[in-house]
């Protein structure tokens, strides 16, 4: 069984807003996958969740490099599949070798569909789309009974 959430993103600080309050939910070991096509706002989010855990914390789009690391306990590992030529370079990339290093890590990937049946089954999913110029339409996607729990209970919210 699935747990489904959606909202809607009022502008870039929407997503932002939104990205903290997800943020501030994670905790070692969780795997959020994202996906939602370009300029969709993955890379927002994502900036928004690590200012929610690390404040302060600035993250980059690891778009080139692919995966960046930041912050520590917990180490926020974020990866960037767009430019993943075929689904076997997962394993060059050395992710869960990072996400499992020190006192373990969230892992955060953008492009998650690019690497199909890589992430763990359990962990949160989150798809984003166009509404309108101005907006997007979230989609969070409980996989497990933790996140199914935390979806249920969490006041994440609409944006604002
Ligand atoms: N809710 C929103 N409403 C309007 N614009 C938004 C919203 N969220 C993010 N944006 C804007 O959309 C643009 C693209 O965002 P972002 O770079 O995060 O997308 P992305 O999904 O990572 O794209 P790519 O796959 O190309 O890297 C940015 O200019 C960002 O400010
Ligand atoms: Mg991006």
């Amino acid at each position: 069984m699935e747990l489904e959430r959606r909202s809607l993103l009022r502008g870039a600080q929407g997503t932002t807003a939104f990205g903290k309050r997800l943020g501030r939910l994670l905790t070692t070991g969780d795997w959020v996958g994202l996906t939602g096509e370009m300029g969709a706002g993955k890379t927002t989010l994502v900036a928004g969740i690590v200012e929610g855990i690390h404040p302060g914390q600035k993250s980059r789009s690891p778009t080139y490099v692919r995966v960046e690391v930041y912050g520590r306990a917990p180490a926020i590992v974020h990866a960037d599949l767009y430019r993943l030529e075929r689904a076997e370079e997962w394993d060059t990339l050395g992710i869960e070798d990072l996400a499992g290093a020190e006192s373990g890590a969230i892992v955060l990937v953008e492009w998650a569909d690019r690497a199909p049946g890589r992430l763990p089954e359990e962990g949160l999913r989150v798809s984003l789309r166009y509404a309108g110029q101005d907006a997007r339409e979230v989609l969070l996607e409980a996989r497990g009974e933790r996140w199914q729990r935390l979806l249920r209970e969490a006041a994440l919210g609409s944006g604002s």
